[in-house]
C-alpha cells in the first residue's frame, strides 16, 4: 500500500516556467484589477477584457514548460499515491506527467457556455472572442472559477486532505479561499512541508510543518531528501 502524498500547489510553482504569479512584485494582481478580469461584475461590464486577459494567459500557459519541481512530483507516482490539488489553471502537472490532479480554480485551456457550465470545451491556445457561441448558443467563457463564484472541487479536495500521509504546500500565499482553509483538513500528526522562497504567514496549525525557504525547483531536492526519512 502506497502512502499518500497529498500536494497543494499555486502560481509559484509555475513561477520558474516562466508564468506570473498574481501576488509578488510583477505579478498580474499589479497590472489588472482583479474586479475588471477575475469576477461575474468584470465579465459584464467588459466581457471582451476579460477574454482578452484568458487569451493572453493561455497562449502563456500553452508555450511554459513544466520544471523540475512538476517533474518531481509527476516521477513520485512510482513511490507514492500521490495526489495534487491546484490553484494553478496552466496544464503543467499534466504536461510533467501527473496523472491525478484537481484544478480548483479551472483550466486555462478550457472554455464553457455562459448558459450551461457542464457545456465544456478543450481550446487548447485558441483566442476566444465575442460572438464565439457554445452549441447552446451561450457566449463561450473562460472554465475559469473568478472571485465569488463557486469552487465546485472543494468538497473532494478537502476529503483527499483528510486522506493524506505526507501534505506539502508548493508556492502558494495560501491568501485566498476556500482553497487556504485545505490546510485545516490534514491531519495534526501528518508531516507537513512549505516550499516557498519568502514565508508569508501560513495560516494553519504549526504542528509537525517543517518549512523549505527555497523556491520549488531548488526546494523540491531538499523536500526528496527529507521523504526519505519519513
Ligand atoms: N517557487 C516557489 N514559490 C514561489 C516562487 C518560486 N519560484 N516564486 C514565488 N513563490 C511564492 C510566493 O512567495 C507566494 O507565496 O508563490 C506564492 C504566490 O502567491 P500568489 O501570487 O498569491 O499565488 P496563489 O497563492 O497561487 O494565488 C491563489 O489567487 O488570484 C487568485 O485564483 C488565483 O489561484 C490564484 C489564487
Amino acid at each position: 500500500m502506497k502512502k499518500k502524498l497529498v500536494v497543494l500547489t499555486g502560481a509559484g510553482i509555475s513561477a520558474e516556467s516562466g508564468l506570473k504569479t498574481f501576488r509578488d512584485m510583477g505579478g498580474l494582481w499589479e497590472n489588472y484589477a482583479i474586479e475588471e478580469v477575475a469576477t461575474p461584475e468584470g465579465w459584464e461590464k467588459n466581457p471582451q477584457l476579460v477574454l482578452d486577459f484568458y487569451n493572453e494567459r493561455r497562449k502563456q500557459a500553452y508555450l511554459a514548460k513544466p520544471n523540475r519541481a512538476h517533474l518531481v512530483l509527476a516521477d513520485l507516482e512510482k513511490e507514492f499515491e500521490v495526489k495534487i490539488i491546484t490553484q494553478n489553471v496552466d496544464n503543467l502537472h499534466e504536461k510533467a506527467g501527473s496523472t491525478n490532479v484537481v484544478h480548483l480554480h479551472g483550466e486555462l485551456s478550457k472554455v464553457r457556455s455562459v448558459k450551461n457550465p457542464d457545456l465544456i470545451y478543450e481550446v487548447d491556445n485558441k483566442a476566444i472572442n465575442l460572438g464565439d457561441l457554445a452549441e447552446d448558443g451561450g457566449q463561450l467563457r473562460p472554465h475559469i472559477v473568478w472571485f465569488g463564484e463557486l469552487v465546485p472541487m472543494i468538497e473532494p479536495a478537502a476529503d483527499i486532505c483528510l486522506d493524506a500521509d505526507i501534505f506539502v504546500v508548493i508556492g502558494t500565499s495560501l491568501q485566498v479561499y476556500p482553497a487556504a482553509g485545505l490546510v485545516g483538513y490534514v491531519g495534526n500528526d501528518v508531516p507537513k512541508f512549505v516550499i516557498d522562497p519568502s514565508m508569508p504567514a501560513y495560516s494553519f496549525n504549526t504542528k509537525n510543518v517543517e518549512f523549505i525557504e527555497k523556491t520549488a525547483v531548488e526546494g523540491i531536492d531538499v523536500f526528496l531528501e527529507k521523504l526519505k526519512n519519513l
